[in-house]
């Protein structure tokens, strides 16, 4: 099997579920050492797990992206223990499905605080580590919903075009310095996050509609794969890049 991040070091947040776990795995696999971070600590060691059964080389570092402290202390942790850091991987996330008038601050705040906030704390700690490298990577995870609007989440899609602006922000600053920063963007992903896809009480499913134009649904996998591609040296000259994963529905 190539081996594209061999004597490398990556850091995956939300690591416990999903797109992470799929993420860090595949790194893993292709030789990176990969801090794995999660808020949830039993997922977290059932990715950890998973990869050592491998073969591979993970550390477990719990965290929580939304709280500045705690993003920072990870990050370094990653760096200090597995000797560097050249891909940061941003995939933690949370979704609510809410009427934009019943939104309140806290939940305004979480989502934000989780998506935009955290792929910002995360990214913040890790420039100084990642900068040490002739050549680095953070690859963040948006969502279609970044890029157009989606009706009853109004928060999730701010935090995620926050995503797409910071990555185009970061692309343009630090490309002199060999760091290329791109952000997939997935339609619709089997995992817990849309397991319990569910619009609020009387929402009008019209609004919608352009969803439907989803028929399939990705495997975390394959965003994985989309991952593992921009931060690896095949997409050297990719760099600022929203990446659809949506069977062509922004296209539509
Ligand atoms: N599933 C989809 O359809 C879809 C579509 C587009 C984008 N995304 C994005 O993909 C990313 C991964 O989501 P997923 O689908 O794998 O969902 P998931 O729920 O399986 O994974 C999300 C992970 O983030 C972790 N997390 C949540 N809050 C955290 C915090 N404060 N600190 C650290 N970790 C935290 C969760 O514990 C969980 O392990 C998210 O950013 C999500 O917005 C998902």
């Amino acid at each position: 099997m190539e081996k594209r991040f061999e004597d490398q070091v990556a850091f995956v947040t939300g690591a416990g579920s999903g797109i992470g776990r799929m993420t860090a795995l595949l790194l893993a696999r292709e030789g990176a050492r990969v801090g794995c971070s999660d808020i949830n600590e039993k997922g977290l060691a059932e990715t950890v797990t998973s990869i050592e059964k491998e073969g591979g080389h993970a550390l477990s570092i719990p965290c929580d992206v939304s709280d500045s402290a705690s993003a920072t202390a990870a990050v370094l942790r990653c760096a200090e223990e597995l000797g560097g850091l050249q891909v940061l991987c941003n995939v933690a996330g949370v979704l609510r499905f809410q009427h934009t008038e019943e939104t309140s601050d806290a939940d305004w705040d979480q989502v934000l605080g989780v998506n935009l906030n955290g792929t910002f704390y995360t990214s913040r700690a890790a420039l100084p580590h990642l900068l040490l490298n002739r050549r680095s990577a953070i690859v963040n995870v948006a969502s279609l919903a970044g890029l157009i609007g989606q009706a009853y989440t109004a928060a999730y899609c701010v935090s995620k075009a926050g995503v797409v602006s910071l990555t185009k922000v970061m692309a343009v600053e630090y490309v002199k310095r060999g760091l290329r920063v791109n952000c997939v963007c997935p339609g619709g992903v089997a995992t817990p996050l849309i397991a319990n896809f569910d619009p609020p009480k009387g929402a009008d499913l019209e609004l919608m509609s352009r969803l439907s134009l989803v028929t399939k649904m990705t495997r975390p996998e394959e965003v994985a794969d989309a991952i593992a591609y921009l931060a690896s040296a095949a997409a050297r000259s990719v760099n600022g890049v929203s990446l659809p994963l949506d069977f062509g529905v922004h296209a539509a």
